[in-house]
């Protein structure tokens, strides 16, 4: 990738962007192909799903500007929602003048939890897991030998007693599992299902969950970036002036409502999902577990909060944080199946899982920041206004050029409804 900064890729007609987006990438035709065409064949959708039907297509876009880790990247995004993508993009250009993004990443450990009841004694059944735990740890590492193979396996053990209960007490077990590069459910859950006879010979009790878990506090992707103060500083359609003083303390003052009220906070993660989503779903992994894992995240304290922390630098720079399970594949599932997910992965280039989860919490940065700046200036409906009239118009019948006219004039008149759309495409007609 030479660089993931194409001016007027927006304004260029589809074909044209096709062409700037496989000499930026390198990406061969099929793959850029792959692109195009809806993804799965419909032989391939009957193999994941029961009872097959057809298969569901999604707007596939670039976010544009990316730096993520001194890396220029181009960003495969799937979302039906108009401005996310401009969002990301105008974000990230703004990020890249401060560096870009940084990442850091933990271990790929899931934990595969197994609930254990019906023990009498609690502490010594946990005493006796414990002194066997190096053996249980080997039978877990004989399940998958091609995650043993490449660097992945049981990591540790861990016990935890729940005293209270709506069915009193039990014994819950972690099992700490490495996946590298996989997603990693089908491997955990394989593994504890292989260790319950074993945990029930040990302690006496009765295996009854074995299930990975979404909250996969283990597994944690952080983003961060710096905004320049002089980048921040805008006027806007109407005239008015922001400097950048003011766009970066109307963030941080946004963001700190989110900080302390979950109201705000679902909003504000929302947000961040924006991003983090479309990447999950254009690169075929598992977007239910990310959410999941997020918003679980949000509320670890006890108490839902921000999953992002904004604030500045003694610059005044701004300064953005987020941090979240992340818990991607870059092998196995709907990334090796779906012709779109395995070109939006060479697209990325990422030769391994956590690689992904950095450029993925980057973007769901890039978003918040994107409706933050927003928000806390001009508000959020200038920025929906074209694409969403757009949508208004084509659904009052518009086709072709007059798409764009009844939409030029809704947006000129601000008044973005059905009813004038028909009004205004009638006058045309
Ligand atoms: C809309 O999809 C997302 C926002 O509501 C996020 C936010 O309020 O921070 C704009």
């Amino acid at each position: 990738m030479t660089t993931s900064r194409i001016v007027g890729f927006y304004n260029l007609p589809l074909g044209q962007r096709l062409k700037k987006l496989a000499e930026a990438s390198g990406l061969t035709t099929e793959e850029i192909i792959a692109f195009q065409v809806s993804g799965l064949t419909m032989a391939q959708a009957d193999h994941m799903v029961e009872n097959a039907i057809g298969t569901f297509a999604l707007p596939l876009g670039i976010g544009l500007n990316f730096i993520v880790n001194g890396r220029e990247l181009l960003i495969p995004m799937a979302i039906e929602e108009p401005s996310v993508i401009a969002g990301a993009s105008f974000m990230a250009k703004l990020v890249r003048a401060g560096g870009g993004f940084n990442t850091t990443t933990t271990e790929p450990e899931m934990i595969g939890q197994m609930q254990v009841l019906d023990i009498q004694d609690l502490f010594s059944a946990s005493v006796k897991l414990l002194e066997q735990k190096p053996q249980l740890l080997a039978e877990a590492n004989t399940i998958d030998p091609v995650l043993m193979k490449s660097g992945g396996g049981a990591r540790d053990l861990e016990i935890r007693i729940i005293e209270d209960s709506p069915i009193g007490p039990f014994l819950v077990v972690h099992l700490i599992y490495d996946v590298r590069d996989a997603m990693g459910a089908n491997a955990v859950n394989t593994a504890c299902e292989k260790l319950a006879p074993r945990v029930e010979q040990i302690t006496g009790g009765r295996v009854h969950l074995r299930i990975l878990s979404n909250l996969a506090d283990r597994r944690l992707a952080k983003a961060q970036c710096t905004v320049p103060l002089n980048e921040l500083g805008f006027t806007d359609a109407d005239g008015r002036v922001f400097t950048g003083g003011q766009v970066r303390d109307g963030i941080i003052e946004a963001w700190a409502l989110a900080a302390v009220d979950p109201y705000r906070a679902a909003t504000h993660n929302k947000g961040i999902m924006n991003g983090v989503d479309a990447v999950i779903i254009a690169t075929g992994n598992d977007w239910r577990a990310i959410e999941a894992g997020a918003h679980a995240y949000a509320a670890s304290d006890g108490r839902y909060t921000s999953l992002s922390i904004w604030g500045k630098d003694k610059n005044g720079n701004l300064t953005g944080e987020v941090e979240m399970p992340m818990a991607v594949g870059i092998i196995g599932g709907a990334t090796k199946v779906n012709p779109t997910a395995i070109a939006a992965l060479k697209l990325l280039g990422v030769k391994t899982a956590s690689e992904l989860a950095g450029i993925i919490v980057s973007v769901g940065l890039a978003q918040n920041l994107a409706a933050l700046r927003a928000l806390a200036t001009e508000g959020i409906q200038r920025g929906h206004m074209s694409l969403h009239a757009r949508q208004v118009a084509i659904t009052a019948g518009a086709t072709g050029v007059l798409i764009e006219k009844v939409a030029a004039q809704m947006i000129a008149e601000k008044t973005v409804r059905i009813d004038r759309a028909e009004e205004i495409l009638k006058s045309f007609q």
